[in-house]
């Protein structure tokens, strides 16, 4: 693969920059000097303003799961937008779409709609308080669950207290805030029990990312989960933005065979479109109906966009896709190969790291221990997995510098892996002894 020289026109980074703090919208941090700016895309493929042609490894965060400008999925929404793009109404094809939902997702007796995995994890928070009457909820430590409180407390920390305390990672949160959220480890189910036994009686739910970043779950953990939650009365939250329609067409619930009590969509249901949908038990669900404001517990949930017609004629379209034979077997085929890929790259060229992921996602980390939470993975050296992805996009391979998660689709191919892995084995080498450039080491995964 070529190595891309000079994409990066003067004229676009000053008007970036000049239009968006740090030059960009928040989903990518670049450093100046490498400011790409999107033009289009095609299948695994993204074009630039310049006319650079770049192998996708982000995929829109992962929303495009099915591959960019996927024929079915334009087709679709195009067809709709012809009859309407918003209604903010119950629509033909919103109702059929979360007719589907219901049928895919075991955790789902009713759904509603928003327009974002960041609205949706939120309301499932607070579906959970209303309904058990309790203010706290426990987070993994690490993990994104969009851009709430939820999701930004504890997502970097860095002071790294004892459990269950929290930390802010954001400003603009409130004190109040973090102290209602409480943080455990990752795959760690016994010190989870013990924080879910002391403060049972003040937790509305735990909130899970089933895969956790870029982290399987421990043989027994999510099922531990469940088994403590029902013995505590404690909601639990699958947030499945991630794994929704990536592991299996039933996500993370099939996947893993564990069925929460509400669950959170985002990304890959839209086909690229925005879209976010929180669903779970009848019981939960009904503290929404609006005729139970200021008798009942009720959670006002409401979005201009959420349902919209294009969207969900795009998502049924993307879900049409992924139901084809084969699709699971593919994304999990290419993920493997990927994986075993970076892993042999590294053990060729003597750099101690671990590979990470499963299904159609993959991370390297360079830390010579394993990694199974947040503490392990931040123990890894982020300042060289920093220089190592800026490389990567030089050398033509397109991903969130912010982190290493790599987002496959079901139209890449073990030739475009075969790029990275090129372009990979090349940044290593280069890497030699081409020691820090200092500047920021952010390398954190919240795509
Ligand atoms: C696990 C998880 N939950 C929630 C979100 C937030 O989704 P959105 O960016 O659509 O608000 C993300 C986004 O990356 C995510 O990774």
């Amino acid at each position: 693969m070529n190595a891309i020289a000079s994409i990066f026109t003067r004229d676009e980074r000053e008007r970036c920059h000049s239009v968006f703090p740090a030059g960009s919208n928040g989903e990518f941090d670049f450093p100046p000097e490498l400011t790409v700016v999107v033009e289009r895309g095609e299948g695994p493929y993204l074009c630039d303003t310049d006319g650079n042609r770049f192998v996708d490894f982000s995929m829109g965060w992962g929303s495009v799961l099915v591959g960019h400008a996927n024929e079915r999925v334009v087709k679709a929404a195009t067809a709709q937008a012809a009859l309407g793009t918003n209604f903010a109404c119950v629509n033909r094809r919103s109702l059929e779409l979360a007719e589907r939902i219901l049928e895919i997702s075991p955790a789902c007796e009713q759904v509603r709609y928003c327009a974002s995995g960041t609205e949706a994890t939120h309301y499932c928070g607070r579906i959970a308080r209303a309904a058990t009457g309790r203010e706290k909820i426990l987070k993994f430590e690490g993990a994104y669950h969009g851009a709430n409180d939820l999701g930004v407390t504890s997502l970097f920390p860095d002071q790294l207290r004892p459990f269950p305390s929290s930390e802010r990672s954001c400003h603009g949160t409130t004190q109040h805030a973090a102290e209602q959220i409480l943080v455990a480890p990752f795959n760690d189910l016994e010190t989870t029990a013990a924080i879910l036994r002391a403060h049972a009686d003040e937790l509305a739910a735990v909130i899970v990312e089933p895969f956790h970043r870029c982290l399987s779950p421990k043989e027994g953990f999510l099922q531990g989960l469940r088994r403590l939650c029902d013995q505590h009365g404690i909601v639990l939250i699958f947030d499945e933005v991630v794994t929704g329609f990536r592991f299996a067409f039933g996500g993370a619930q099939q996947y893993y065979a564990v069925t929460p009590d509400m669950v959170a969509y985002g990304k890959a249901l839209g086909g690229g479109f925005p879209i976010g949908m929180f669903g779970g038990k009848r019981e939960l669900m009904q503290v929404v109906e609006e005729h139970r404001l200021n008798k009942e517990p009720y959670v006002w949930t409401a979005s201009t966009l959420g349902g919209n017609p294009v969207t969900c004629a795009a998502a049924w379209a993307a879900l049409d896709h992924l139901e084809r034979p084969g699709t699971y077997e593919h994304l999990h085929e290419l993920g493997a190969y990927l994986r075993e890929g970076l892993k042999v790259a590294m053990q060729d060229l003597n750099v101690h790291g671990q590979v990470i992921g499963d299904g159609p996602l993959a991370q390297f980390i360079f830390s010579p221990e394993p990694v199974t939470d947040y503490r392990s993975t931040r123990a890894g050296d982020r300042n060289k997995a920093r220089r190592i992805l800026l490389a990567l996009i030089r050398r033509g391979v397109f991903l969130n510098p912010m982190g290493t998660k790599l987002y496959l689709s079901t139209e890449h191919t073990e030739e475009h892996c075969d790029m990275i892995l090129d372009a990979f084995r090349a940044a290593l080498q280069h890497d030699r002894g081409n020691e820090p450039s200092g500047g920021r080491t952010h390398v954190f995964d919240h795509g």
